[in-house]
């Protein structure tokens, strides 16, 4: 299916007087998307606190809220939007999904309340480029009539087997996305798989090694990574079309250790961040999605190396070239991006 218009009209408003869609994202530092409830006045309370330690701020409006305090978050977000001011923070809302009682009257009443200061809406449960379409041209003719000046971006999560399945027709449906987060919880279920987990690996879910010549011997089974394959898949459909990619949740608060290294796989593999539903998660998130130092400085010497980006050298006997000064560009921009918002780091990478 060709889910986008031609390329003169792709980036043309989609309703008189709506704002220009941004020919490319503005940068922003997203380690973390922080959840919180925003019908909970113990959470409105400490917010002012909360901006100042989080990447991205997201007011949840979608599973975890109660079907009886879903009206109560939504004027809640509506409230943390108005009294606070948010900086370099991003204000992000998850609404609920399109097929859902509440998701229509969440963009009917955030938008026109709270649509100038907020930077992105996730969008859950998306099936397929037209979840995006409906959205799209509901918030231009909302921008437009409420006159909001800047263009309302779209966050999807993928987080069904259809979803997945469209993924490249998602990323490619509007110059109106941001980006798009790994939601396993609602991944396991929609594909069937048989655990009850919100993200994270399994212990069965292992390689066992061939048997020895002794064949009472323990044979060692290797954790595999259930959400490998989707991971990758995200990242190239959201890479190819300039989008963002993210891991999504992380469920057990307890297990630091585990967080820590599905979030790094995560980073490894390209994302930018992930979801923090619990305060423990957000120093791990500034931890994983910041460049080491030492790679920092490795890569520092090899852009150094090689100022025109083309040729061979070897450092540390290891072979650099284009390809690998584009990986230090990205790993060094990262940088760069971190020490402006994050003082101790510049120290640290000497930037
Ligand atoms: C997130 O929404 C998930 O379902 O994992
Ligand atoms: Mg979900």
């Amino acid at each position: 299916m060709n889910a986008i218009r031609t390329p003169a009209r792709h980036f043309a408003p989609l309703a008189i007087g709506a704002p220009e869609p941004y020919r490319a994202l503005p940068v922003r530092l997203e380690r973390m998307i922080h959840f919180v409830p925003p019908h909970n006045e113990k959470i409105q309370a400490k917010l002012g606190d909360m901006i100042s330690k989080v990447d991205v701020i997201l007011g949840n409006l979608e599973d975890a809220i109660p079907a009886g305090d879903k009206e109560a978050a939504r004027q809640g977000f509506i409230k943390m939007a108005r009294e606070h001011d948010y900086g370099q923070t991003g204000l992000w809302t998850r609404i609920n999904c399109l097929n859902s009682p509440w998701g229509l009257d969440d963009i009917l009443e955030v938008v026109p309340a709270a649509g100038e200061k907020l930077d992105v809406i996730m969008l859950p449960k998306v099936e397929g480029p037209w979840d995006i379409h409906y959205l799209d041209q509901l918030l231009a003719q909302l921008e437009a009539k409420h006159k909001i000046t800047k263009p309302i971006l779209i966050h999807a999560i993928l987080e069904t087997a259809e979803g997945v399945k469209n993924v490249e027709a998602i990323a490619a449906a509007s110059p109106r996305m941001h980006g798009m987060s790994l939601g396993p919880a609602d991944l396991a279920a929609s594909r069937g798989m048989k655990t009850t987990r919100v993200g994270g690996g399994h212990p069965d879910y292992a390689v066992l090694a061939d048997p020895g010549a002794d064949e009472n011997a323990v044979r060692a089974a290797y954790q595999q990574d259930l959400w490998h394959y989707t991971i990758g898949k995200m990242v190239d459909a959201c890479l190819a079309y300039g989008l963002k990619p993210f891991y999504g949740p992380f469920g057990d608060f307890g297990d630091l250790a585990a967080c820590e290294s599905q979030f790094r796989n995560a980073f490894l593999q390209g994302c930018l961040g992930a979801w923090s539903l619990h305060p423990t998660q957000i120093d791990i998130a500034k931890r994983v999605f910041s460049p080491d130092e030492k790679e920092a400085a490795f890569a520092k010497r090899i852009l150094e190396a090689m100022p025109d980006g083309t040729g061979a050298v070897m450092i540390d006997g290891k072979m650099q070239d284009d390809a690998t000064w584009k990986q230090a560009k990205v790993i060094v921009d990262l940088a760069k991006l971190v020490a402006s918002k994050d003082p101790d780091r510049a120290a640290a990478y000497g930037l």
